[in-house]
């Protein structure tokens, strides 16, 4: 039997703990970019390994730096959507009864009023030292420039994001890790399910027998072990999930 989304919502209803597992699309109706789509103009010749990793960084600081202020500037006009609200409504409404761990960099889950967000993939709006930081770096702020720099001992400042092949930060991940054992139905909206570790969160909640339903308007790479599968876009579907029974 196909499970529709008012069986999801009696499953909402019934869950002591609901994990949600958020990727691009859930911003898609906020009209945020995804990394490719914001490859426009003269950023279209680069392969993402040339935008995205430490080694371009260090070899090319000033275009990566570039980079990354495009795609801050597209995202000074995105505002939350319908989805990432219900979600921050649920959450307050059901204190420690939903976590949210996200994919996305953009900050939306946390403007919506989600402070407590597992950014997995870091934070595009905010910057840190790349090299560890020296006495020198901590005691001055830093001087301006592309990128900014230490005055002292020239260490960049660098995009608070996960690049190519760098860990999850730690912290993040192990609060992932912990809502998704302690959960038992898991959301995992927008995300195509394909970037590690991430999409292993998904397998793990279903190892460990929590139910999965997926909400995405087109087909993932989950797909094939969800308990539901709702072929919605999430800023509709999220707020008819989350809404409250009457
Ligand atoms: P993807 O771009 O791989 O997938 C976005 C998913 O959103 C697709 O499955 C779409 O079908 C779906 N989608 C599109 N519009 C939607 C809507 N309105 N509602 C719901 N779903 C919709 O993005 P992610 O899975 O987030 O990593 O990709 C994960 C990571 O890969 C990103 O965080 C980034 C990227 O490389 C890093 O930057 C480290």
């Amino acid at each position: 039997m196909e499970m529709g989304r008012d069986t999801v919502r009696v499953w909402i209803n019934e869950a002591r703990h609901v994990a949600v597992l958020t990727g691009a699309g859930v911003s898609a109706e906020s009209g945020v970019p995804t990394f490719r789509d914001a490859q426009t103009g003269l950023w279209a010749q680069f392969d993402p390994q040339e935008l995205a990793t430490e080694a371009a960084y260090r070899a090319h600081p000033e275009r990566v730096w570039d980079w990354y202020a495009h795609r801050r500037a597209m995202l000074t006009k995105a505002e939350p959507n319908a989805g990432h609200l219900a979600l921050a409504a649920f959450a307050r409404r059901h204190p420690g009864r939903l976590s949210l761990i996200t994919q996305n960099v953009d900050g939306l889950h946390q403007r919506a009023g989600q402070p407590d967000t597992m950014a997995l993939h870091g934070a595009l709006g905010a910057d840190r030292w790349l090299d560890a930081p020296r006495a020198c770096c901590e005691a001055q702020a830093p001087q301006d420039g592309r990128p900014p720099a230490c005055a002292t001992c020239g260490n960049l400042r660098r995009p608070a994001v996960v690049w190519f092949g760098e860990n999850l930060p730690a912290d993040a991940l192990g609060a992932a890790e912990s809502a998704v054992a302690d959960c038992d139905l898991m959301l995992v909206v927008g995300t195509s399910g394909q970037v590690y570790p991430a999409a292993g969160l998904a397998l793990a909640a279903q190892q460990q027998g929590a139910r999965l339903v997926m909400i995405n308007p087109e087909p993932t790479e989950l797909d094939s072990i969800a308990d539901a599968c709702l072929r919605e876009p999430s800023a509709r579907c999220l707020p008819y999930l989350l809404k409250e029974f009457l």
